[in-house]
């Protein structure tokens, strides 16, 4: 049995920390899905680098321990990752979700849960990696785009894909309102590919 696996005893699920950095919209989907029975999992922490993340209330609501690091308080990328690696490790946290986390990983961080932390991002990658995809796919007159999940490796954004769903253009959109369409596919792809992953690996 993997360490992604590994249960604490025949019952208990396979162990998530979802990550975020603001509104928290996919981390509450993930509780949804949890809560309704599409996912076996649990999700162990939340974590977020922002102490006024509005998304730390779908956890606390949801009675899932929340902790707060500000990368602030750190000297470096790497001194932040070893603090949140320790957090995770130390929660026994099996799958590592981004959620709108908007932190670059250290190696450091990629090399303690190798294969084992996943990225939601709001375009079809490789297309419009980075910062503000759906600008992005406007600015390239694009007529679909949509929301990819993927393994996380060193490379930003680039890692294999785990699902992807398509999400059309549509003329007279803004930034704003392709973000919305591609957001509401997004609440249902991370959730799909969580439990996908976790099959695999069962
Ligand atoms: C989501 O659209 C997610 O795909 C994106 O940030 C948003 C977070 O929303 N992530 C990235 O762009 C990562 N490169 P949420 O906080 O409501 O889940």
């Amino acid at each position: 049995m993997s360490a992604l696996t590994a249960r604490d005893s025949a019952s208990a699920p396979p162990r998530l920390g979802v990550l975020i950095s603001g509104r928290g919209s996919n981390l509450k989907a993930l509780i949804d899905a949890i809560d309704d029975g599409r996912l076996d999992a649990t999700i162990a922490v939340v974590l977020s680098n922002k102490a006024d993340a509005p998304g730390l209330d779908h956890a606390r609501l949801a009675g899932i321990a929340t902790v707060v690091l500000s990368h602030q308080a750190f000297a470096s990328r790497e001194e932040y990752d070893r603090a949140v690696v320790q957090e995770l490790k130390g929660r026994r946290v099996g799958l590592v979700c981004l959620a709108g986390f908007m932190r670059l990983l250290s190696p450091l961080f990629v090399d303690a849960f190798p294969d084992r932390i996943l990225n939601i991002h709001p375009s079809l990658l490789p297309n419009y990696p980075g910062l503000h995809p759906q600008q992005q796919a406007l600015d390239d007159h694009a007529t679909v785009s949509g929301a990819t999940v993927h393994v996380v490796n060193k490379d930003l954004d680039a890692g294999p894909v785990v699902l992807q769903r398509e999400v059309p253009v549509i003329p007279g959109d803004t930034a704003d309102t392709l973000a919305a369409r591609i957001l509401a596919v997004e609440h249902r792809l991370y959730p799909d590919a969580v439990r996908l992953v976790l099959e695999r690996r069962r």
